[in-house]
């Protein structure tokens, strides 16, 4: 038990967050057309180190240029360990316009990863006047950020958002695939002849909804790599919204439909925690913590439960 409340994560939709390459410009108006609820633009692995310096102008430019609607827009920047990093942030806080609304830091390993970006962040936006904060969002992706991943879903009030970054964290780890999520062939249990595929990735999945949901930020599944495999990225979707996810990337324009139709809770699940609500309400009229609603037993902690769907929805506008 705790006295503390669980803070609330900003509200607003991230059930798809679309990625594209900076150094392809071309697709960027596509991406602001598309149904994602976050564009992430990108500077980091997607852009060769040749083109880095192009790829933010085009990124600064169509930051201004292109209308992004009501999307929250990103930028993911490089790395930490590489010499590019405070050049993204310099050049995007210094000659984007105000309408960028987060950066995506990759491959965290600590708290202080974000400190040094804050500050960094924090001394442009005083020195240049900008009245809309930065916020931020990260990609655990390593063995150190797994490790760390309560102190860095803690260490900014600009923290927003969590991704799993499957590939790298596979790397990172050791792991024995090649795959960017999803099954993993030789993930099983054995019984009577019989082979049962476990999920590689609920561990770290589960420990990233877990610090995030304790500081307030949006847990979300990061990239399913096989973009033709639709019912594999449904399963991995799945088992994420399942553990409290609130969204996935996109890493083709075809996935967007996907994560949105994973993501959006059903008209039937929206109208049961409605209903669960309403013989809560009845319950306390007749002074009652517990009943039963079709069959089940349902109570205090029911309406907790039920009311994370119907605020979903009504942020959807169901
Ligand atoms: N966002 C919006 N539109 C995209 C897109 C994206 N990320 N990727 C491709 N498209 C467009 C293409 O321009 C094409 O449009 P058209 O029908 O008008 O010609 C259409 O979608 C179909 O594209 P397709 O030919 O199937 O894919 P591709 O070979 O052009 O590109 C990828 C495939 C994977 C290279 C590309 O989708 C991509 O770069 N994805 C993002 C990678 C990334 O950012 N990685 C970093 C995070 S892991
Ligand atoms: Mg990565």
């Amino acid at each position: 038990m705790s006295f503390r409340i669980q803070p609330a994560p900003v509200a607003r939709l991230n059930r798809c967050q679309l990625f594209g390459p900076g150094s392809r410009p071309a697709i960027f108006e596509k991406m602001a057309a598309s149904d994602a609820d976050v564009i992430n633009l990108d500077l980091e692995d997607s852009v060769a180190p040749d083109d880095k310096a192009s790829a933010r102008a085009n990124i600064i430019a169509a930051i201004g240029d292109i209308d992004w609607g009501e999307k929250t827009l990103s930028v993911r920047i490089n790395g930490l360990d590489t010499p590019f990093w405070y050049r993204d942030v310099v050049d995007l806080m210094e000659q984007a316009g105000d309408r960028i609304d987060l950066i995506m830091i990759p491959k965290v390993g600590n708290a202080a990863d974000i400190y040094a970006v804050d500050a960094l962040v924090t001394a442009i936006e005083r020195a240049k006047g900008r009245t809309k904060p930065l916020g931020f969002e990260v990609i655990i992706e390593s063995a150190a950020g797994i490790s760390r991943v309560e102190e860095i879903a803690a260490a900014s009030p600009r923290m927003q958002a969590m991704s799993l970054g499957a590939a790298d964290f596979a790397a990172s780890m050791g792991m024995a695939t090649t795959g960017i999520g999803g099954t993993q062939e030789n993930y099983y249990m054995h019984r009577e002849g019989e082979r049962y595929w476990s999920d590689p990735w609920h561990w770290a999945q589960a420990a990233i909804v877990a610090a995030c949901r304790t500081h307030g930020v949006l847990p979300v599944d990061g990239p399913f790599g096989d973009f033709s495999d639709d019912e594999g990225f449904r399963a991995q979707a799945r088992r994420s919204a399942t553990l409290g996810m609130v969204g996935k990337w996109a890493i083709h324009p075809k996935q967007v439909t996907l994560c949105n139709e994973i993501f959006t809770p059903s008209e039937e699940a929206v109208g049961e925690a409605r209903e669960i609500l309403e013989a809560m309400e009845e319950a306390k009229r007749r002074g009652e913590g517990a009943t039963v609603y079709k069959g089940r037993l349902v109570d205090i902690a029911s309406i907790k439960q039920a009311e994370v769907i119907v605020r979903q929805a009504e942020m959807i506008g169901m």
